[in-house]
This record gives C-alpha cells, structure tokens and sequence, in this order.
C-alpha cells in the first residue's frame, strides 16, 4: 500500500500492469488502425512514432511524477504543487474532468460495439470475409438507436460495478490476468493475415511511407493519438501516479508502458492491414475497418468462430480497463474534493457520461445531422478530446513542471530522492518538457486547427 491513507497499488509490477491496462484498450485495437487507414498508412504511423517519443513518453513521465509527489487528484495536486496564488494551474484538472467525460462518451459507445460483437461471433453471425457483408453487419448494429444505445448502457453498468470495488482490487485484478492472452491471440492474427495471399500491399502501406500524405491535420491527428494511447494530458496518468509506490522508477516503467503499449498497437496494425487489402477492404473505411476486417480474418482460419468470440471479449476486457483509468478521474475528485463515497462518484461519473454518451451513441441514426462545426456529437467529442483537450493539457503540464516546478524539484522526484542513479534521463526529460514539448504541441494544435 501507499505510504498514505489513500488506496494505492500493492506492488511495483501491480503499478505497472495497471497502467499498461490503462493505456492498452480500444485505442490500439480500434483507433490506431483506422486512424492508420484515414490518414494515409505508413507516413502517419512514422508521425505518431515521433509524437510518442518526443511527447507522449516525457508528458506521460512528468504527469505521474506529479501526481505521486502530490498523492492527489488532477485538481488537489496543482493546488499542492503551485507557488501560492497561482490559482490558475487549478484548471488543467478541470480540463481534465471535462475530457475524461468526453472520451467516456464515445469510448462508451465503441465499447458497446465491441461487447455486441462478442455475442454476435459467438452466434456465428460474422463469418463472412466479403466486404460488403460486413459492412451490413456493423451498418446494423450502429445506425439502430436502440441497439447502440443498449450496448452502451450494459458497458457503463458493468464499468461502473467495477470501479465500486476500490483501486485496488478492482483495477490491478482486471488489469493483470488478460493481457498477455490479447497479445498471443494478437500473434496468431498477424500469422494468418500475413500469410493471405495479396497481403504484401497491406504491409507496403503500413510501413513505406508517402511523405505527401504528412498534412498539418494529420500531424495533429498522430499527436492527438500518441496523447489518448498513452492515456496523458488530462489527469490520467497524474492520478495513477498518486497510487504510485514511493519506490517505482518512474522513467523505467512509463517506459515499458509505452513500449507495449506500441507493441500491441503495430500487432494490431499487421493483424489488420494486409488482411484489408488481401479481403479488398477499404483502408480508409474509419470506425467500422475493425469490426469489417477481424472478423474476416478470423473466418478464414481454422476455429475461426471461437477464436473470435474470444478476441472480442479480450478486447471487452481491455477497455474496461482504460474506461476505469478514464473514471478514476473524475472519481478522485469527486471523492476527495467533495466528500463523496467511492460509490457515489462512480454513480455520478456514469450517470454524466451517459448525458454525453447517448447523443454519442446516437450518432450514426437519431443526431446525425445534429452537427457542430461540421462534426456529429461522436466525432465531436473524440476531436475536442484528442484534437484539442489533451495536447492543451500537455502543454500546460509541460510549462508547469518545466518553467514553475522546475529541475531540483523534478530531480529529486524522478531520482525517488536519489535512490536512482538516472540524472541523464531526468536532464534529458527536463529540456524537452520545458522547451521542445510545450513548442512543438504548440505549433501543431495551432497549425492543426487552422489558426495560422
Ligand atoms: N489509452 C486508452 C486506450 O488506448 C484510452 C485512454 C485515454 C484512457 C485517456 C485513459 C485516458 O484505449
């Protein structure tokens, strides 16, 4: 347990599988592979690479630094950490609220997709490798109000009994047991489509990159992903970190995190791609190319129908454990600012995100043509989120360690009071927060939504 009263995570390799539940979900499985296939392929992928690097690693590493040393939530910590009067560091927890409530919205949503799919492979209902089969399946399942919005309120009932549970024995015990099962199924995937024949493209247009693709867009696009994979930029990994041990290396396991978190995401871009182009899929078919190509891939080996059956509920399984980090957000606040019961806030957090989620869910039927600036509340609240609330969230964390907390402090911290000897990592990671992260999101999100 933390050294405090709080509820923490009971062992260092807990914290790690903890977070790594936090960052692998529907982003690697679902949202990776259509962004890779909106956007272009192989010069988007390259993009995100540096933007995980350059940006998401450092924010990712400085959010959780921040949250062990406060031991708070999103907003308590910068209220702990900023020099007195300096209220207004305050609002990058509130931003956060807001986003996690925004991706709980349409995270929900996708979910649900994912928890029907279970029961649809399991029936036998997908076992068609034609494109246009499939895309009358998910058309079905999406464009019925009704059914989408079901879906949705069974993933935020089961994600809400869960975090009742406590941080502990709710998060760490879903976190632990399935992934490496995700990662194998994964494998035996990327074997079967790699070895369809026509699959070459596939790989030709997820790794040789065509540089005329890389627009401002798609850079903040890359950017915004590298943000939601690594669950940084609105209080997630900040309230993870106030779980933290005393005695973790911070560096060494955001590392790791980030590592197979990128791990499952190009597995789920080998496992998809060829198989879109061997199937003659359209790559850049967006939120339904999962649901269209796994299946077909599945279908076309041995065992197909259980094998399915199984991926989709792994996956199930995998959002869960994003969706909990989402709610430990607003949960933590809620519980510790305001007095509620762990019970409470959860209920309340569910009860929000279902205001927000069911226009969400109702997107591809009811309040489709419910639009602001051009965009359905579905991918209204996936841009304000990615697009725009987490990179702003970085920025201001990235300002906020490096020009206000500043290098002694962040020493200290990262080196667990000079336990570690990693002074290069910290240096290393103390320019680019104060310098190379807060510009180089700065011009992106500026260049990205057209302000110049
Ligand atoms: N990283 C999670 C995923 O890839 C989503 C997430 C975003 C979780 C932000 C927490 C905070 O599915």
């Amino acid at each position: 347990m933390a050294s405090t009263a709080r509820d923490g995570f009971t062992s260092t390799f807990g914290v790690f599988l903890a977070t790594v539940g936090s960052a692998v979900g529907l982003g690697n499985i679902w949202k990776f592979p259509s962004l890779t296939g909106t956007n272009g392929g192989a010069g988007f992928l390259l993009v995100y690479l540096l933007a995980t690097l350059l940006v998401g690693l450092p924010v990712m590493i400085v959010e959780t630094m921040l949250g062990r040393a406060a031991r708070a939530n999103a907003i308590t910590t910068f209220e702990r950490e900023a020099p007195k009067g300096q209220w207004w560091w305050k609002s990058i927890g509130w931003m956060g609220f807001a986003a996690a409530l925004f991706i709980l919205a349409f995270y929900s949503d996708v979910a649900g997709w994912v928890y029907a799919y279970v029961f649809k492979a399991a029936f036998g209902e997908l076992t068609t490798t034609d494109p246009k089969a499939a895309a009358s399946i998910f058309g079905g399942l999406v464009s019925s109000p009704g059914t989408s919005v079901f879906w949705q309120a069974v993933v935020l009932v089961v994600t809400g009994a869960i975090i009742m549970l406590g941080v502990a024995r709710g998060i760490e015990a879903v976190a632990r047991k399935l992934m490496p099962l995700l990662f194998l199924l994964l494998l035996v995937l990327c074997v079967r489509s790699l070895t369809l024949p026509g699959s070459a493209e596939g790989l030709a247009f997820l790794f040789r990159p065509d540089f005329s693709k890389i627009t401002p867009g798609v850079i903040l696009t890359a950017l915004g992903l590298a943000f939601f994979k690594l669950s940084v930029g609105m209080g997630t990994m900040l309230t993870y970190g106030s779980y933290f041990r005393e005695n973790q290396n911070i560096p060494g396991t955001t590392a790791r995190v980030m590592l197979a978190d990128l791990s499952i995401s190009l597995l789920a871009g080998i496992a998809i791609f060829p198989a879109v182009f061997a199937f003659g899929f359209e790559p850049a078919s967006g939120p339904s190319l999962v649901f269209m190509t796994i299946p077909a891939v599945f279908t076309s080996m041995p065992g197909g129908t259980l094998f399915m059956t199984i991926f989709f509920f792994l996956t199930a399984i995998a959002s869960v454990g994003a969706m909990l980090s989402l709610l430990e957000v607003p949960v933590a606040i809620l519980a510790e600012r305001y007095g509620f019961g762990r019970k409470q806030a959860a209920l309340c957090t569910i009860l929000a995100v279902a205001v927000f989620g069911i226009p969400a869910a109702l997107s591809n039927s009811v309040t489709a043509d419910l639009k602001l600036f051009g965009l359905n509340p579905f991918d209204l609240f996936d841009f304000l989120s990615s697009n725009v609330l987490l990179p702003l969230g970085g920025i201001l964390i990235c300002l906020f360690v490096g020009w206000i907390y500043g290098l002694p402090q962040l020493r200290d911290q990262l080196s667990n009071h000079g336990d570690l000897s990693n002074a290069p990592v910290i240096n290393a990671v103390f320019f680019l927060v104060r310098y190379v992260t807060p510009l180089s999101i700065a011009v992106v999100l500026l260049h990205g939504l057209k302000v110049f």
